[in-house]
């Protein structure tokens, strides 16, 4: 099969070649790949720590070619999202059958693709900060494939979704239309206290978002992209009046259970237009590393697709 493959003796560090089909687990189903999307900490350690040969990839969208030999999983021709820990920047993959979900035929597979790691991992971090109905949620990092898909779930779980971005001036406009009630410039300008963050920035972003969080709220530590550590001022983690039961949970979307159903709700929304997973590079996997090198530098702004040909 055709595969995007990690080679550093290229100026990119990828080439597209040819590597054997993958052979199926008894859990795994074989699935063709038509759309793959790119993550941050795939590129930006992926890339870096891979060997040479070694086909990466977290997130595809497709269609079961063959179904898993032991009865769990879709059937073939089903379409479908998959996530995996690598194999997504390939013709075709292997995948536990609890890491798909299914999708309705005909949806576009380019945004079906950015489902599995930014959708899920968005929704996931989002119930670990408890009830949204009525409650104020914090999103750091907004603008990235992650924040925009928590801040279109936060608004359709009825939250007051306020979202956190390095340049609102830039992105003020597209936060609001997908959903976000305030566009701030970072979590010190959130005026009344927060019952939930989803953090996806880290570092001192992270110090200050936690100093917003009202009496029980919880902040989920999803994104560490600032690369700096994180330093409490004294004080800051007395449990005085309003204060008090503030909690910070760390997040590891490889750790979580369950996914397929959540995989299949996410994709059917996709689908339906009800979320939109805010794709702003697409292109044919020969431009993968254009692609690259916008997300590590902070130039790419949403999800990046790449369509499998
Ligand atoms: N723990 C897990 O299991 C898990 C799962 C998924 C994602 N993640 C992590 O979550 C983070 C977000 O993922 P993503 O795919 O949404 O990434 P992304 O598309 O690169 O978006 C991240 C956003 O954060 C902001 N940002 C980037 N670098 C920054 C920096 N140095 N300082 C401050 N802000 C910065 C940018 O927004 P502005 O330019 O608008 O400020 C950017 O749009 C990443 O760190 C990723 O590795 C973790």
């Amino acid at each position: 099969m055709r595969a995007l493959l990690v080679d550093r003796s290229t100026p990119t560090g990828l080439r597209l070649g040819h590597v054997p089909d993958p052979e199926p687990a008894p859990h795994q189903a074989l699935i063709r790949v038509t759309a793959t999307s790119l993550n941050y900490g795939e590129v930006r350690f992926g890339l870096q720590e891979a060997p040479d040969g070694a086909v990466l990839g977290w997130d595809a969208a497709g269609v079961v070619e063959r179904a898993a030999a032991d009865g769990s999983g879709p059937a073939a021709g089903t379409a479908v999202v998959t996530l995996g820990i690598d194999g997504a920047w390939a013709g075709l993959r292997a995948v536990d059958t609890d890491w798909i979900g299914t999708a309705p035929p005909g949806a576009d597979p380019g945004a079906l693709s950015t489902v599995p790691v930014a959708g899920i991992t968005a929704l996931r971090a989002l119930h670990r900060t408890g009830p949204l109905l009525g409650r104020r949620i914090l999103v750091t990092g907004a603008t990235g494939g992650t924040g925009r898909y928590a801040v279109r779930l936060a608004r359709l779980g009825g939250a007051h979704v306020i979202a956190s971005t390095g340049d609102p001036d830039r992105h003020g406009d597209s936060l609001r239309a997908n959903g976000a009630h305030e566009v701030v410039a970072g979590p010190l300008e959130v005026r009344e206290p927060v019952d939930g963050v989803v953090d996806l920035v880290g570092g001192r972003q992270l110090v200050d978002a936690y100093g917003m969080l009202s009496q029980g709220g919880t902040l989920v530590a999803v994104g560490h992209s600032a690369h700096q550590g994180e330093t409490f001022p004294f004080g800051a983690l007395f449990g005085d009046q309003g204060r008090h039961d503030r909690s910070i949970v760390t997040f590891f979307l490889p750790a979580c259970t369950g996914l397929a159903p959540d995989l299949t709700w996410l994709a059917h929304r996709v689908a339906a237009g009800e979320l939109d997973p805010q794709i702003s590079w697409r292109g044919d996997w020969d431009g993968a590393a254009d692609a690259i090198d916008a997300l590590l530098h902070r130039r790419l702004h949403g999800k990046a697709v790449l369509d499998i040909a």
